[in-house]
């Protein structure tokens, strides 16, 4: 006689860890990096001070944090073999198939990639922080045939970022956005990325490695794809005047708009009320194509809300609003993927550090549900 089991659908509901690095109350709608409200983070710190706090679980002093920031910038510097790799596969690879394969050859680096002491596994995040960064601008010049722009040490994370990738430097009302995005996006609880993270480092395998596998759960439409293809739809959509007539559509077949729902928030995500705030200042300010999509996006948001908002609890998340603002900084859909990814770096080292202090092999069970007992036939009587 089997024993009736119960199976948590996608582990929903289930507890995996205790943490003291990101607290998401899904049903207020609000998100906490180390106790910090993120409304507060987003507007009053940079990404470096929110990596220190993420990484350190406290905000760092003005002597802490230059120190920190060096030491990020002198990581931002990639081998000749990452950058080979870059070269060889940016451009047929979708952009996190490159970033993985990069981040592989970083651990190949370093002597030492699995440690168990706890500062030196910091100074490695450092290092992958910082090397992500720019493998991302780096990949987004090569699939455009343009050269590879070494990172400048006279300018800060988000700016150097844009700088990196664009060629440009941009103006302190473009860096702070881009700053605000990679906040956001810099960490969230045990969501898919972190826990594919934390299942490969609970087997003691390196904080590379771990990352890598953060990286490949990132890359579908459920999770890290959503801003992309939430920014092909309103491409889709085309006109703002359409906007009503697509999203009746779409629900009417029963697909979802993507950049909406999410498994933890039944209220609107924080993240994406802070991401609104820019939208509606750039709305009609920008250049054409974004104010255009813009202005899908406010559409699609309010058509949303009234119909699936209080009544579904499906809201828009973090990444709606996300892809009409990497556009606004001239970044392209197919990047986004590889941004998120380098934002949420950090998010991913630090759950991996915490792990460890107390570590347990991730091994769930299956109900087994085939056949059993079968007579072996040799081939050609098959
Ligand atoms: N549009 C329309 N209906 C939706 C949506 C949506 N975006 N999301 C959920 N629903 C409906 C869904 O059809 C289902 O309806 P029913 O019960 O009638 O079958 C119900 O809500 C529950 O959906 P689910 O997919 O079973 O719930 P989940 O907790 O597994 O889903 C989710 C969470 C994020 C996968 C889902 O909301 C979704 O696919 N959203 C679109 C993709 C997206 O935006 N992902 C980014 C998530 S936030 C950033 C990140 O963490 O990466």
């Amino acid at each position: 006689m089997t024993e009736e089991v119960e199976i948590k659908e996608g582990l929903q509901g289930v507890y995996i860890a205790k943490s003291s690095i990101s607290k998401v109350n899904g049903e207020e709608g609000k998100l906490y990096y180390r106790g910090y409200k993120i409304e507060d983070l987003a507007e009053k710190s940079t990404y470096e001070e929110v990596c220190y706090l993420i990484l350190y679980g406290k905000l760092p002093n003005s002597k802490e944090l230059d120190s920190f920031s060096n030491e990020l910038k002198k990581e931002r510097i990639l081998s000749d073999e990452t950058i080979e790799i870059i070269k060889r596969m940016s451009k047929k690879a979708h952009v996190l198939d490159t970033l993985r394969t990069a981040m592989s050859s970083i651990s190949a680096d370093d002597p030492e990639p699995y440690s168990s002491e706890e500062e030196k596994n910091v100074h490695k995040a450092v290092k992958i922080i910082a090397k992500t960064a720019t493998i991302s601008a780096a990949i987004g010049r090569v699939r455009k045939g343009k050269d590879i722009i070494p990172p400048d040490d006279s300018l800060g994370h988000a700016k150097n970022f844009l700088y990196m990738l664009t060629g440009e430097k941009p103006d302190n009302k473009k860096a702070k956005l881009m700053d605000v995005m990679f906040i956001l996006h810099a960490e969230h609880s045990s969501n898919a990325s972190t826990f594919a993270a934390l299942v490969a480092c609970s087997t003691l395998a390196d904080i590379y490695s771990a990352v890598v596998a953060g990286e490949a759960a990132l890359k579908g439409p459920l999770h890290g794809g959503a801003d992309e293809a939430a920014v092909k739809m309103m491409q889709a959509i085309g006109e703002p005047g359409n906007t009503e007539k697509y999203i009746n559509e779409v629900l009417a077949s029963k697909e979802k708009i993507m950049g909406f729902g999410h498994r933890v928030y039944k209220a609107y995500d924080p993240r994406a009320r802070i991401l609104k705030k820019y939208l509606d200042e750039i709305d009609g300010n920008g250049e054409e194509e974004v104010n255009k999509l813009v202005k899908i996006a406010l559409n699609t948001e309010k058509i949303m809300v009234d119909r699936l908002g209080k009544s579904h609890g499906i809201w828009p998340n973090v990444d709606f609003f996300a892809g009409p603002l990497y556009m606004h900084l001239g970044i392209e859909p197919e990047l986004f993927d590889v941004i998120f990814s380098s934002s949420r770096t950090v998010g991913w080292c630090a759950h991996v550090i915490e792990y460890w202090r107390n570590n347990k092999l991730f091994r769930p069970l299956e109900e087994y549900d085939g056949a059993l007992d079968l007579e072996y036939k040799p081939i050609n009587e098959r």
